[in-house]
């Protein structure tokens, strides 16, 4: 490990009077900041970390320019409103109404933060005023992760007004860029496009207050100088932890070097920032990678287990859904009856989704009830608790589906706190799925979501997991308590802060992150939910691909990949997509055929044994279900003693997928013998691959095996074994 834990410095511009170098490292990569000397902040270096740390001093600089657009094109956070042109990543105007910054080191140090990560905070300050911003990095030496976000104060006499406040400027430097990022819409969520940068800008952002990442995706791949490759190739990898609108910005300057502003979209969102005060941004969470955006992936992956998603180096739940099943129709010995078949069918957890609560407003379709959060008496006369104890009964855990931001219309709740909801007074109310979004920059509304759940809690202590759903967009975004203009960036701080309060009483407790399928999946989030909803489209078809590209940032762990009856596939195919993540169903168990359900008690079996090396083990995307017949990935563990491997097919066209070429694989020693053996057999199917013979690992990756895809296997699950 090269932990450089000298790293401890505290630098003073008075004590230094030349340039001074900032490199903030990891075990791989360096992100080299230059102090020049006219005391301005320039980036010299984004990449691969230099063996001698004092070679550093040799990096040229990229663009310090006496003539331009701007005086630093290369600004490790351009201020606006004087020499600099180009798109910002600060803007404001002081309290004296004077419109432009400009930022100038004072100081730097860098300390350790915990095991394997160390902080390096920067501090900028406007010559003229007594305006400042401090830009952070947190550094993870083992995952080769950077963690930016600046923090902005100030004491001037009265209060600055906010235009722009990113969390990070990057600046990288190749021949050419290219760009994938990331679309898509309720059920079709996250589908990459890459686009080759041109002279100009490129934004991708949201604007739809809550559910930020239906439209476009808060996550970007810059590939340098080629098209973006599985293994081999420069990559810098970014996700912006925010829940909320975010903004990013690629901008190629007139010298053909890219400029990354990413942050809180600065829509309609400008933010007025008293004397005294902290305005902190989200953070940019990034990562350079020269093994491709297989490499991005999984530092991204170790640094989300390790440091990031609650229990992410731990266990999951399997778990049985009504929501295919059943949607709203449903009663106490309906649900009695599924707690059964979930241990039937050897789940670990029920999970009851919409429909459970409203009574003056029953819940018994999308239109009326939410915000009310008491059982229905109709359905459920003994009430959760009643059910909680059944479902033990019947050897079950018990969890349950809320979507505590929101409220229908027709609701109690909004009858008796029409001011709680997010409207514009002088408009007709606006709806999704026939709902409101709450206001949460109220505090009075954070403690009526905090308490929605407490009390969940309070009154069922055994209560094992939550599904946090979030459906509507914020239509007449207007706050009848805050500042509009800060309505944006309070709902969230307002979410989080509902959430940290959650989460210092109920540390443990397993919840589920949705958002109207996978409208809501960041790492501003994920620090409080140990799993997402990548999408309601659940039809493998579709999932193969979906958890494919999620799997670009999230890993495998966090993804809740259940089983159901979209599309009409054999179990088998169902199963073995649903298996390379958090594996769940939403099936009526008692409507699978004796083969089926043995077939479904067994995989969840071989889940037992597969999942430490799925949920844990290094990810490797052997071929693309978008470019090829047959799409493959596997998971190696960090001991390369096993491995999982899954292939499906993707073609169904005639002999599609046969024949093929074998699969390399990846992630294995060379030295190391392994077997191979399919598992996830329907019962009387035999496999042809042969599971006693022994490869080397040196085999398995140069030449790799054929996993006999085809249209009588369409897929195929190989666990490899290291042979003792
Ligand atoms: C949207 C979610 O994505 C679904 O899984 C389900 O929980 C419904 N909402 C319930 O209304």
């Amino acid at each position: 490990m090269r932990f450089l834990l000298t790293l401890f410095s505290l630098i003073s511009s008075s004590a230094v009077a030349a340039t001074i170098d900032i490199p903030i490292e990891t075990s791989r990569t360096a992100l080299v900041l230059r102090v020049d000397n006219d005391g301005h902040l320039v980036t010299v270096h984004h990449g691969k970390r230099l063996q001698q740390t004092a070679e550093y001093a040799r990096l040229r600089g990229i663009t310090h320019l006496n003539e331009g657009y701007s005086e630093y094109y290369n600004s490790v956070y351009t201020p606006a409103g004087s020499r600099n042109l180009l798109e910002p990543a600060i803007q404001a105007t002081h309290a004296d109404g004077n419109p432009s910054l400009d930022l100038v080191y004072v100081r730097h140090e860098t300390k350790p933060a915990g095991t394997g990560v160390t902080l390096t905070t920067i501090l900028l300050k406007d010559p003229q005023y007594a305006f400042e911003v401090t830009l952070n990095y947190k550094a993870y030496q083992n995952e080769d992760v950077l963690e930016s976000w600046s923090t902005i104060r100030h004491t001037e006499k009265k209060a600055v007004r906010l235009q722009k406040y990113a969390s990070a400027n990057l600046y990288l430097s190749a021949g050419q860029y290219y760009l994938t990022h990331y679309h898509g819409n309720w059920a079709s969520e996250v589908r990459p496009e890459e686009v080759q940068l041109t002279a100009g800008m490129k934004v991708i952002d949201s604007k739809l207050g809550t559910r930020a990442q239906m439209l476009q995706a808060p996550m970007f791949m810059l590939s340098l100088n080629q098209p973006a490759q599985e293994e081999q190739g420069e990559v810098v990898a970014g996700t912006l932890a925010w829940s909320g609108n975010f903004q990013f910005q690629f901008e190629i300057d007139p010298y053909h070097n890219v400029r990354l502003l990413a942050g809180i979209n600065p829509y309609a969102s400008e933010y007025t920032l008293e004397p005294g005060r902290d305005f902190t941004t989200p953070a940019l969470i990034y990562t350079y990678s020269n093994q491709g955006t297989g490499g991005a992936s999984r530092s991204l992956h170790r640094w989300a287990r390790n440091h990031r998603i609650p229990q992410g180096t731990g266990d999951r739940l399997t778990l049985l859904n009504n929501w295919e099943a059943t949607q709203f129709d449903f009663d106490e010995p309906k649900l009695v009856d599924l707690f059964k078949d979930g241990k039937k069918l050897g789940v670990d957890l029920f999970l009851l989704d919409d429909g459970w609560f409203g009574n003056k407003f029953p819940r018994n379709d999308d239109k009326a009830g939410l915000g009310d959060w008491q059982e229905n008496k109709a359905k459920l006369p003994h009430g959760l608790g009643y059910l909680v104890q059944q479902a033990e009964a019947a050897g079950v855990k018990f969890g349950i589906w809320i979507e505590p931001e929101m409220v229908n219309p027709k609701s109690e709740l909004y009858t008796k706190h029409p001011d709680w909801v997010i409207k514009l007074p002088n408009r007709p109310d606006a709806v999704f799925r026939n709902q409101q979004v709450l206001d949460l920059s109220n505090p009075k509304v954070q403690d009526f979501v905090y308490g929605v759940v407490d009390d969940l809690f309070t009154k069922n202590p055994k209560l094992a997991y939550i599904k946090w759903d979030c459906n509507a967009v914020i239509y007449n975004a207007y706050s009848s308590v805050n500042q509009t203009s800060h309505l944006y960036v309070d709902y969230v701080r307002g979410l989080y802060r509902v959430l940290e309060k959650l989460r210092a009483k109920y540390p443990t407790v397993p919840m589920m992150l949705c958002s109207g399928g996978g409208a809501r999946v960041d790492y501003g989030a994920l620090k409080y939910f140990t799993e997402y909803w990548p999408s309601d489209n659940t039809s493998p078809a579709e999932r193969i691909f979906i958890q494919y590209n999620y799997s670009a940032f999230f890993p495998a762990i966090a993804s809740c990949n259940h089983i159901t009856d979209w599309g009409n596939f054999p179990i088998k195919f169902r199963t073995d997509v649903a298996m390379m993540g958090k594996m769940g169903y939403d099936i009526v168990v008692s409507k699978l055929d004796a083969n089926d359900l043995a077939f479904s008690q067994q995989a969840l079996k071989n889940y037992g044994r597969l999942k430490p090396v799925i949920y844990q083990g290094d990810l490797f995307r052997l071929q693309s279900p978008h470019t090829n017949d047959v799409g493959s990935v596997m998971y190696v563990s960090e001991k390369q003693d096993k491995a999982v491997w899954f292939s499906y097919l993707i073609n169904s066209r005639f002999k599609a997928g046969s024949d093929l070429p074998p699969i390399r694989l990846r992630g294995l020693q060379p030295g190391k013998r392994y077997t191979v053996q399919e598992t996830n057999l329907m019962p009387g199917t035999k496999s042809p691959i042969d599971g006693s013979v022994t490869y080397s690992g040196d085999f398995l990756m140069t030449v790799g095996l054929n996993p006999a895809v085809n249209d009588r296997r369409t897929s195929v699950v190989l666990e490899i074994s290291e042979a003792l």
